[in-house]
Formats: structure tokens, C-alpha cells, sequence
């Protein structure tokens, strides 16, 4: 079955669906990425944060799966934020994932109180025109710190990763996205496994398809045109959340879900106040 990619606004292609590991601890980080890309996934997503990227490189190199059919993305921490920071931060994870490029390359969080995105943004920017990065984006970022980037730079960032879900649809952020082609891409999109899944509403629709509530959830991402990253250290869930490419919502369906909006609903940090 043909993935479903969608163009950036510098000409690369991401896979719509890819494979989450926030919370995968460094051990298991290795099998999980085996089993995702042995269950088709070609998008994997890490940070430098998470601690686990030598792990993922590891599970990518033992996969057999060529480097060039796999898209990576991992992240700027925020502690290493700053221009010259930026660049050797790149080259440490680099370093970890034992690869000599990464697709995608995001600024974890805005950390607005600080005052460096803009400087890191401008690192990523270099890295990008010296060919050394595939695209570069941001994370976490509210429609004022996108808007400065733009001022101050003129480089739209290629991807904004944002806790997304149907308790949480962040339409105003994404209205911005659409007008600027910057492609949404939603962190969380099971809720983190909690109560969505067990939504009476979400498993109705998921009993019509003969789905699960998880895969229900997932193609409401793929139907509303985002690119998503599920997590999941369990094989069998981690086939089941790739397992969403042969059906559609109809229109009722969809409906229902945008009804569940909550502008309210974030279950992370809010990104104008975090401070990590
Ligand atoms: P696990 O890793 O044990 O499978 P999100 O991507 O929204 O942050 O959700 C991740 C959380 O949801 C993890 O706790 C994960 O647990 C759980 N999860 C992932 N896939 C499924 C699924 N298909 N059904 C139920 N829970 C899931």
C-alpha cells in the first residue's frame, strides 16, 4: 500500500503517518524502531531530549531498511538554544543517531522568556543552506513566535509540531499554518492513551469501520490533512496504529470528532509559560 506523503514548502515530501517515541526509554528504543519500520512506518521522530536517540540510530541501522527511504526528525533541546549552541547541539545528535543528515530538524519548544529562538532559529537556517539538513521547523510554537521568525528572518519554518488531538484542535494555530504553508504536524494524537480512547462517541465510529478507538483517532489526523506521530513501545499496538491506511471517516464521522474540540483539552505544557 502506497503511504500517503505530503509536500513541505521547500520541495521535500514527509510521510503523513509516522512513529512517535517521546517516553521510549533508551533500551527499548532500538526494537521499537525494528518493529516500526518492520510494520511499514517511514517517519520516525526523536529529540534529543527523549535520551534515546543512540538507540533509535541503532534500531535504524539493523532495520535494513535504506537510510534514504526513512524519514528522521529530532529536535534542538532547549537548554542548548543560542546560535553557536545550536550548531554543535546538531552535530551531538548527529553523532548519537549515527547518521550524517537528518530530514527534519525542529526548535523543541519557543521558550519565549528566553529570548534565543530566533538566534537558533537562524542556526537551523544555516545548516539547511549549507545542505546539512534535508528541512527545518519548529515545535511548540504559538502564532506570535511563528510571526517573528517570519519578520525577523523571512524563512517559514517548514513543519510546526503541536500537541494535537480531538480534545485539542488548535484551529486558530492552524489557520495560520495554512495561510503560511507550514505543515501541521500533531504530537499526542491518542491523547496519550487516555481518556479519548475510551470516549463512547470515538469507539462508535470505530465499531462502524471494525477499527479500534486508537485507529479511529489516527485517521481523523490523516483525514484532517496533518501529519501524525503516534507512540507506542507495544509491537502489537505499534502494527495496529500503522494499520489505519485502508479506510476513511465518512463526513458524519468527522463531524462528530471536530465536535469534541476543547480549547481547554492541552494536556501538555503550554508553550508561552513552559520553563524546562
Ligand atoms: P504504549 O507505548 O504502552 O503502547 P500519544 O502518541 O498520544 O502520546 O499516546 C501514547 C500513549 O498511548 C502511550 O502510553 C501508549 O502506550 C498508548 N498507546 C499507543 N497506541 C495505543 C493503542 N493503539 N491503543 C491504546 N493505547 C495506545
Amino acid at each position: 500500500m502506497t503511504q500517503p506523503t505530503i509536500p513541505l514548502n521547500d520541495g521535500a515530501q514527509i510521510p503523513q503517518l509516522g512513529f512517535g517515541t517521546w517516553q521510549t526509554p533508551e533500551e527499548t528504543a532500538a526494537a521499537a524502531v525494528s518493529a516500526a519500520l518492520a510494520a511499514g512506518y517511514r517517519l520516525i521522530d526523536t529529540a534529543s531530549f527523549y535520551g534515546n536517540e543512540t538507540g533509535i540510530g541503532k534500531g535504524i541501522l539493523v532495520s535494513g531498511v535504506p537510510r534514504e527511504e526513512i524519514f528522521v526528525t529530532t529536535k534542538l533541546w532547549n537548554s542548548q538554544q543560542g546560535y553557536d549552541e545550536t550548531l554543535r547541539a546538531y552535530d551531538e545528535s548527529l553523532q548519537r543517531l549515527r547518521l550524517d543528515y537528518v530530514d527534519l530538524y525542529l526548535i523543541h519548544w519557543p521558550m519565549p522568556h528566553r529570548s534565543r529562538y530566533l538566534d537558533s532559529w537562524r542556526a537551523l537556517v544555516t545548516l539547511k543552506n549549507k545542505g546539512r539538513v534535508r528541512s527545518i521547523g519548529v515545535s511548540n510554537f504559538q502564532v506570535p513566535h511563528l510571526q517573528h521568525l517570519l519578520d525577523e528572518t523571512g524563512v517559514v519554518p517548514s513543519v510546526n509540531q503541536i500537541e494535537l488531538h480531538p480534545y485539542f484542535q488548535q484551529r486558530p494555530l492552524r489557520a495560520f499554518h495554512a495561510q503560511h504553508e507550514i505543515v501541521t504536524e500533531s504530537w499526542s494524537p491518542l491523547g496519550q492513551g487516555g481518556a479519548l480512547l475510551r470516549d463512547e462517541r470515538v469507539l462508535r465510529i470505530a465499531r462502524k469501520h471494525r477499527k479500534t478507538a486508537a485507529q479511529a483517532v489516527l485517521r481523523w489526523h490523516l483525514d484532517s490533512g496533518v501529519v501524525t506521530i503516534p507512540k507506542s513501545v507495544n509491537p502489537e499496538r505499534i502494527r495496529e496504529n500503522f494499520n489505519v491506511l485502508d479506510f476513511r471517516l465518512d463526513s458524519e464521522d468527522i463531524v462528530l470528532l471536530d465536535g469534541l474540540d476543547n480549547p481547554k483539552g492541552r494536556i501538555g505544557p503550554d508553550p508561552d509559560t513552559a520553563d524546562f
